[in-house]
């Protein structure tokens, strides 16, 4: 088990539920409109804290001991969004080495179409605030307590710092772990982060702009340009998920899980979730969950999440599966 860190931008989402896309200089009704806090490791810590709560008390216990700390820049301190992005935690996450922009009052913003029709969500976001600097995550990574060992989890987003935020755990720290996830396929240096990294997760998007049509055969391209790396996850949506374990080289599959009662509703943050349900398995369950069960945990985990709106209630929906 290790103390968990996260490094990746905070949103608040606004999304708009619409039959269908609108065209260009279309005026359409969205059937719903809901608000809620996002970005890709926070969803990914809501659903993990789920998992923690509702998984066997054993491991619930020595988690105890293991905080779990947030890197995002936020809006300054006393902002009101800060309330509400606290209150969409659990009393688990640490936001303590959060970096707070005191000149700015709003947190990033994300407006979303989900529409019915194809089952897809289109993301248009907004940020205003400063990024994080690599002297500032130097300083925050040599604030963090370092008698316990660590998992550094990075979103993939300004690779250039995050590049050499990751480079400097590598050489300053050697025992800790560092993860990754590289989702957009037109960010470009996000190659270079799965390069340094112990675990990269990839999308479909980002396979498929480099030109696979497999997840079998992307993860075994992907092989070769990851030396630092022990294991390669990809989701391939409604195909599932699957790994590389690169020290036997074994291809892992796990086919999406679907339910005819309970169809497709919500896809925003299916891959959070995904990534959740790998983290809680390779740093919490370290001992008793094989790779394989690993990747079948996380596939169950986002097939529960699209057919239910936002995050609430995962971590119950896994009882009998942990
Ligand atoms: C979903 C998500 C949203 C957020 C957007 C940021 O994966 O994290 O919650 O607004 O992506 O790109």
């Amino acid at each position: 088990m290790r103390a968990l860190v996260t490094i990746g931008a905070c949103y608040l989402d606004t999304i708009l539920t619409v039959d269908h896309y609108p065209g260009e200089d279309e005026k359409l009704r969205a059937s719903s409109i809901s608000r809620r806090r996002g970005g890709n490791t926070l969803n990914s810590l809501e659903v993990l804290q789920q998992l923690l709560d509702c998984g066997p008390k054993n491991v619930e216990a020595r988690a105890e001991s293991m905080p779990i700390y947030v890197t995002s820049v936020l809006p300054a301190i006393s902002s009101p969004a800060i309330r509400e992005i606290e209150a969409s935690l659990g009393s688990k996450i640490d936001l303590q080495h959060c970096i707070y922009r005191e000149g700015a009052s709003e947190p990033a913003s994300s407006y979303i179409f989900k529409s019915m029709s194809t089952g897809t969500r289109t993301i248009v976001n907004y940020n205003e605030l400063p990024e994080m600097t690599v002297s500032e995550f130097v300083q925050i990574a040599e604030t963090l307590p370092t008698v316990l060992p660590r998992w550094f989890h990075f979103e993939g987003r300004i690779p250039d710092v995050t590049l050499q935020c990751i480079k400097y755990i590598r050489q300053r720290f050697p025992t800790d772990k560092v993860s990754v996830e590289v989702e957009k396929p037109g960010r470009e240096g996000l190659q270079e982060l799965a390069a340094v990294a112990d675990v990269a997760f990839y999308s479909k998007s980002w396979a498929q702009k480099h030109g696979y049509q497999t997840p079998q055969d992307f993860l075994l391209s992907q092989s070769p340009l990851t030396p630092e790396a022990s294991i390669l996850c990809c989701t391939w949506g409604e195909q599932g998920a699957a790994c590389l374990c690169k020290s036997k080289m074994e291809y892992i599959r796990s086919p999406a899980y679907t339910d005819a009662q309970h169809p497709v509703v919500d896809t925003i943050g299916a891959g959070d979730t995904f990534i959740a349900g790998i983290l809680y398995g390779l740093i919490y369950r370290e001992n008793d969950f094989t790779l394989q069960r690993t990747v079948d945990f996380a596939n169950r985990l986002a097939g529960y999440k699209v057919t239910r709106e936002g995050f609430e209630g995962l971590g119950a929906a896994m009882e009998g599966y942990f």
